[in-house]
């Protein structure tokens, strides 16, 4: 379609590109230069508007039509079963149009999860994966949860059907905490070689949250443990102030308020200054200065007790927060659904 007025010509033209690179073509109906136009019909002599104004709609009208049209065909498509073997007889311009690896790229979780790792390796942290499904007696009962006690609910956790031995529910985990107990066991012959248990946990954890900017049902957290003789809180936020820093590239001032978690005293939530603003107040923290950051806290006797380690000798440390916080402050991403949401828009800003 041909277009009269030079401005609309101009945006029909750089729409019809757009349309054609676009990943979700109904992007091209919220574009600015459409809004943009419809806002000059007001600065324009009484005379013109009237044609302007319906050169701005026939355009509107065309992408719309782009934009069904292209829908349609793409529901008309076989879907491909994923599930069926690869026939590799098939010509190779006849197999399914998967992406080439050579334009795909890592998630950007999982790049910066290798530099936290990375920061971690060299402040002498091993790490170890959690787990996807487990028991009430890790997410609970070696945390020093009792039972039927109310922190229990603090955690939406989805739970199975299917029972394990002791007639309670598989967990979908809620908190990479439920590895303490399984590190603390591991490692714990370090004790007797007078070598710390020192320890982080990177894991995908589960929670029947309400969705939100900030709140996903699925996300990461780093948990870090960390055990020797004379371990106090002072090492525990030099620690994580030392790996803030190092993440930022900047100094940082971080603080610390009380807190309560069974499965440490004293507990502390910890925060640090906005990294994004520099405490000059900016929505990243909502207009604070501060940003709270991840629960933490000195391992509760209990904790240790129950993985055969005697806390008269030994204390320790740990700490347990969501890595998506930190990614998105670090980029200045402002919901916390596009990593979950395979948008290769979102994802290519970071290949
Ligand atoms: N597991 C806690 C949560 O997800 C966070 C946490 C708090 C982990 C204190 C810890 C800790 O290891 O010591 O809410």
């Amino acid at each position: 379609m041909s277009y009269q007025n030079p401005r609309v010509a101009e945006v029909a033209d750089a729409l019809t590109k757009r349309f054609n690179e676009l990943d979700d073509k109904s992007e091209v109906l919220k574009a600015n230069e459409l809004r943009a136009l419809y806002a000059e019909i007001p600065t324009l002599p009484a005379e013109q508007r009237g044609s302007f104004g319906k050169e701005i709609n026939q355009l509107k009208g065309e992408l719309e039509r782009l934009v069904a049209a292209h829908q349609e065909k793409a529901e008309a498509l076989p879907p491909i079963d994923v599930t069926a073997p690869l026939d590799i007889n098939v010509p190779a311009d006849k197999r399914p149009q998967l992406l080439p690896a050579a334009t795909g790229s890592k998630h950007p979780l999982m790049a910066e999860l290798e530099t936290v790792l990375d920061i971690f390796y060299r402040m002498g942290f091993m790490a170890v994966e959690s787990r996807e499904i487990d028991d009430d007696y890790h997410m609970f009962g070696t945390l020093n949860f009792p039972e039927g006690h109310p922190a229990r609910d603090d955690y939406d956790t989805f739970m199975t059907k299917q029972t394990d031995k002791n007639g309670k529910p598989f967990i979908a985990p809620a908190h990479t905490s439920t590895m303490q107990n399984r590190v603390l066991q591991t490692y714990k012959s370090n004790l007797e070689k007078g070598e710390p248990i020192a320890v982080v946990i990177p894991g995908r954890v589960f929670r029947n949250e309400d969705l939100d900017a900030r709140h996903e049902h699925t996300f990461y957290q780093l948990e870090g443990v960390y055990v020797n003789k004379g371990v106090h809180a002072g090492m525990l936020i030099a620690t994580l102030k030392t790996f803030l820093q190092e993440y930022y590239g900047k100094d940082l001032e971080v603080k610390t308020q009380p807190f309560y978690f069974p499965f440490t005293e004293p507990s502390f939530e910890f925060a640090l200054s906005c990294p994004f603003c520099d405490k000059q107040g900016c929505s990243v923290c909502s207009y604070s200065g501060w940003i709270e950051l991840l629960g933490c806290g000195l391992i509760h006797p209990n904790v240790l007790r129950m993985a055969g380690i005697d806390p008269e000798i030994y204390t320790g440390f740990a700490w347990g927060g969501g890595i998506e916080r930190l990614v998105m402050m670090k980029h200045g991403i402002e919901d916390i659904r596009h990593f979950e949401s395979g948008k290769l828009d979102f994802l290519r800003q970071f290949a």
